[in-house]
């Protein structure tokens, strides 16, 4: 009902806009001002966790998009290996799991039947299962060893956005946890990641606060039959996500690609006015911003209508993007906290914008409990 959506006209609309305070729910008791984490709940103990030699990830859907992300944080602060995995593939490739071995399972809802086999399988093989699930008491965190609940609250709207934001969250929470308990050295750069952490949620209300142009851009697009969306680091599972939504609810064809890839085939899709996305690191970040606006260049010059998601103070990218849409400042590890926001928008709204349902996309469920 109307009373239920709080004034929005969709759930989905209303969860984007709690973003923030799902965030703040989730780091909640878990991040100290004195920059250590707390994980009372964790109950694998400090010693099996010095004692892992590997993490795989495993989760479906956006929940994969979050583990993608999430590898590039954990391996960089524990120098742990991280594998993420679809679900649906993990047991059917006989993986190389053992004792030592972390499985970390990703589910929003707790009971997707392909992350539950997985973990089952993880099980089995007497591997450690770890949860980071948003529904208390559901299958998943049932059969794990360990859980890490993300505070999100309900989400009813079949796609994704606000559970995907705290799995993240969760994500960097485990990642940073593990780090400590191994006594790896917090250096300056970890510790400005856990200040910039417990702040993001102010700095996602302030890009909910520039959805308006997004908005906008997204209703003019109503006749694209084709969106491509590229990023690089962590921009590139950004770039998975990005075409998930629009596919989920646009119903419109749309790809990621990992920018550097673009030469090895994705370039010869571009042609005049083909609607490209592109999220662009930290201009701090020299090496890889300097090579993402070059792509930008490149796909430009072949016609490209270039819609560019770029750090506050970014006018590099000016030059060559058709439409700009900056975003606060966060370590490039914890970017995709606020630079999903503008690809969820945007989807939810072309969607909208051509009459769909955008809490109950067709064919699609909420939670899909078969294999
Ligand atoms: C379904 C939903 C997706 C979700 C995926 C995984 O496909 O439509 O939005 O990402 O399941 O769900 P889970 O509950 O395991 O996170």
């Amino acid at each position: 009902s109307a009373a239920e959506k709080g004034g929005y006209d969709w759930f989905m609309q209303k969860e984007i806009a709690e973003q923030p305070q799902a965030v703040a729910d989730t780091l909640l008791g878990r991040v100290n001002g004195d920059g250590r984490l707390v994980l009372d709940e964790m109950r694998l103990s400090e010693e099996e966790l010095r004692a892992i030699t590997k993490i795989i990830v495993v989760a479906c859907g956006t929940a994969y998009h979050a583990g993608l992300i999430a590898k590039y944080a954990i391996e960089h602060w524990t120098r742990i290996p991280v594998e993420v995995e679809l679900a649906s593939e993990f047991r059917y490739r006989d993986p190389i799991l053992t004792r030592d071995t972390l499985v970390i399972a990703i589910s929003q809802s707790g009971e997707t039947m392909d992350t539950l086999m997985a973990i089952r399988h993880a099980r089995e093989q007497h591997s450690r299962v770890l949860a980071i699930c948003n529904t208390n008491g559901s299958t998943i965190p049932r059969e794990s060893d360990a859980v890490v609940y993300t505070h999100g609250g309900p989400e009813i709207g079949v796609a994704s956005t606000k559970a995907f934001l705290t799995q993240l969250t969760a994500c960097y929470i485990v990642g940073l946890y593990l780090a400590q308990v191994r006594g790896v050295k917090f250096n300056d750069e970890v510790a400005e990641v856990l200040t910039q952490l417990s702040e993001s949620p102010a700095a996602i209300a302030e890009t909910l606060k520039r959805m308006d142009p997004v908005r906008k851009l997204a209703r003019s697009m109503v006749g694209a039959r084709t969106v491509l969306f590229l990023g690089r680091h962590v921009g590139y599972p950004m770039a998975l996500e990005g075409a998930l939504k629009l596919k989920e609810l646009a119903y419109i064809h749309a790809e990621g690609f990992a920018a550097g890839e673009l030469k090895h085939g994705p370039i010869a899709l571009i042609e005049q006015d083909l609607p490209v996305v592109v999220v662009v690191p930290s201009p701090k970040r020299p090496l890889l911003h300097d090579k993402i606006v070059s792509n930008i260049q490149e796909i430009r010059a072949r016609g490209a209508k270039t819609i560019v998601i770029a750090e506050d103070g970014d006018e590099a990218v000016a030059p060559y993007a058709d439409f700009l849409f900056h975003v606060p400042e966060l370590p490039i590890l914890l970017q995709p906290l606020v630079a999903t926001v503008p690809l969820q928008v945007f989807a939810a709204e072309l969607a909208d914008a051509l009459g769909y349902d955008v809490d109950q996309p067709r064919n699609l469920a909420k939670s899909v409990t078969v294999e």
